[in-house]
């Protein structure tokens, strides 16, 4: 692993922010809020009950682009995995693609041409929200209660007949295989921007919208990541453990 500096507990919050300001919106995921002092990490987590090791490794992997410790995020529970993930929807799909959007809005063509091109990038940005309002919609109510299912029954050791009937008519394989990336549209849409259309008469509005697009394409980029490389496995490995358990049951 090259050019890894891992933050760590000790590091007061603020200093966080002002080391990578990209860090700024897993704040909220957290439930922390700005106006946080002088206090460290450890501190903040205590105070919020957070679970300060899976904080860390969060913020880690989305300040170094090298860092991905599979082995060390499956150690966490699916339901604090799970409930992270469903924040970022959240933040994708009430916070990030409505800014987005309204920057949209914003740009200003001269003459004929203005029209033309924002229906273009309206019509498209248009079906981009509503495919991950269809995605997250889809984890949120099928993927997500399914893995905290399969982790309870694995946990408590019962209802492993339910288990495998659930099992049988859905397996975490079939999200494996039908998981698409949500981000790579968004080269797309930058290509749109950046080649394709004229140059809007307000440029730092077009500029506003490509450093969005780039903050959330790298966003969704480690989301799926722990989506496929840690909620997956760890729940492929749960369904073995629950086969096996039925089978020596109905032995
Ligand atoms: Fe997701
Ligand atoms: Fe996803």
């Amino acid at each position: 692993m090259q050019n890894v500096s891992l933050i760590t507990k000790k590091q007061e919050i603020a200093s966080l922010i002002l080391l990578n300001i990209e860090l700024l919106p897993l704040l909220r995921r957290f439930d922390i809020s700005l106006g946080v002092g002088d206090k460290t990490i450890h501190e903040i987590c205590k105070a919020k009950e957070i679970n300060v090791d899976f904080f860390l490794e969060i913020v880690n992997i989305f300040h170094n682009e090298n860092y991905f410790p599979a082995t060390k995020l499956k150690k966490f529970s699916i339901k604090e995995i799970v409930n992270f993930l469903k924040e970022s929807h959240i933040h994708y799909n009430e916070e990030i693609i409505p800014a987005i959007e309204e920057l949209i809005h914003k740009l200003v063509w001269a003459g004929d041409d203005h029209e033309r091109n924002l229906k273009i990038l309206k019509k498209f940005f248009d079906e981009y929200r509503k495919e991950v309002k269809a995605h997250t919609e889809q984890e949120e109510e099928t993927v997500y209660p399914y893995t905290v299912f399969i982790e309870n029954s694995c946990i408590e050791n019962k209802k492993i007949d339910e288990c495998y009937k659930k099992m049988k008519e859905y397996s975490i394989t079939n999200y494996a295989d039908e998981h698409n990336n949500i981000e790579e549209k968004l080269t797309d849409l930058k290509n749109i921007i950046i080649k394709y259309l004229p140059p809007s008469q307000n440029q730092d509005i077009a500029i506003k919208i490509l450093n969005k697009l780039y903050k959330l394409e790298k966003d969704l980029y480690h989301h799926a990541l722990i989506e496929e490389k840690i909620l997956v496995p760890k729940i492929l490995e749960m369904e073995n453990i629950l086969k096996e358990l039925n089978s020596s049951e109905k032995a």
